[in-house]
């Protein structure tokens, strides 16, 4: 069976998921998205994930074509149309399709288009998850608004094809000496006297939310966490590294640019907070 996805108030096949070429997500990469994970066949802290994109959309002045409630009726269904037990609902809003193409917003009558698709993944049980990941670094190339979920992603695109090509599966950004963030994931080290450090939101980064329910968990632990910029100096010197995101949660990182983290392994603390997030993960799914 084809898979299924939701264009524009329908269910069709991937075949015949289609928008315009004058769509203004294809033109402009005028558009916001986002990405939940699926445990269980449930939707992963997914009211945030709508609570960012509620903001983001927000930023651009760009109006939801359905309300959040809708949304996620919409993406619990494809979930269920198709047989998603672990993996991922991609979801995408962009200005819609006018006539031809103008960079001003269109007129009023142009509705946004909304559309969105799973993926099936492995998540909880991930080989990376045990061995870790090597990551490289690479120069942050993007706008000033990352902050919004934008779907402006070519820095990214080039900056995980050049981790791919050097056999890593992520790549940490840099500006000005400090870390951004990975190219779709939040970046933590540990510091040798266990203080677990996160970059402050800020324009800079965009607000992870397995970032931000991370954090709280670890506050609630009454573990210290320091919100502030790090370089990779002080990653390769730190006891140990690891990034989040909606699609791998909480990830050791062994090496940046084919230096060892720590003994290059990944480390408790990073073993305890995934424990720890994919307990809330699936306690919390919807
Ligand atoms: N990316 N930073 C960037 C630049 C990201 O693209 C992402 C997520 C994150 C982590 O955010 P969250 O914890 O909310 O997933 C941080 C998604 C997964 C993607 O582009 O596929």
């Amino acid at each position: 069976m084809e898979p299924i996805a939701y264009v524009n108030g329908s269910f069709v096949p991937h075949s015949e998921a289609k928008v315009s070429v004058f769509d203004r997500g294809f033109l402009f990469a005028d558009g916001i998205y986002e990405v939940a994970a699926v445990l269980d066949g449930k939707l992963v802290d997914n009211a945030s994930h709508l609570a960012r994109l509620e903001r983001s959309v927000g930023e651009i002045q760009l109006k939801l074509p359905e309300t959040l409630a809708r949304i996620e009726e919409i993406q619990k269904e494809l979930v269920k149309r198709n047989n998603i037990e672990s993996g991922l609902v991609y979801l995408e809003v962009t200005r819609g399709a006018d006539t031809g193409r103008d960079f001003p917003f269109p007129k009023a009558d142009v509705k946004s288009t909304l559309v969105m698709f799973t993926s099936s993944k492995e998540i909880i049980d991930a080989p990376s998850a045990k061995a870790g990941v090597n990551v490289i670094t690479v120069p942050d190339l993007r706008w000033t608004r990352r902050d919004i979920k934008s779907v402006a992603l070519l820095a990214q695109v080039l900056a995980k094809q050049a981790a791919a090509a050097a056999g890593c599966s992520e790549a940490w950004m840099i500006e000005d000496g400090k870390v951004t963030e990975g190219g779709s994931s939040s970046c933590f080290i540990v510091t040798r006297d266990d203080v677990i450090v996160t970059r402050k939101n800020g324009n800079e980064i965009l607000p992870g939310c397995t970032r931000k329910a991370v954090v709280k968990l670890a506050e609630e632990r009454q573990l210290r966490i320091e919100e502030r910029a790090f370089t990779v100096e002080e990653a390769l010197s730190a006891k140990e590294a690891f990034i989040t995101s909606a699609s791998v949660f909480v990830q050791g990182v062994v090496a940046i640019d084919g230096k060892k983290v720590g003994d290059g392994k990944v480390g408790p603390m990073t073993a305890r907070l995934r424990e720890i997030y994919v307990e809330f993960a699936k306690a919390t799914a919807v």
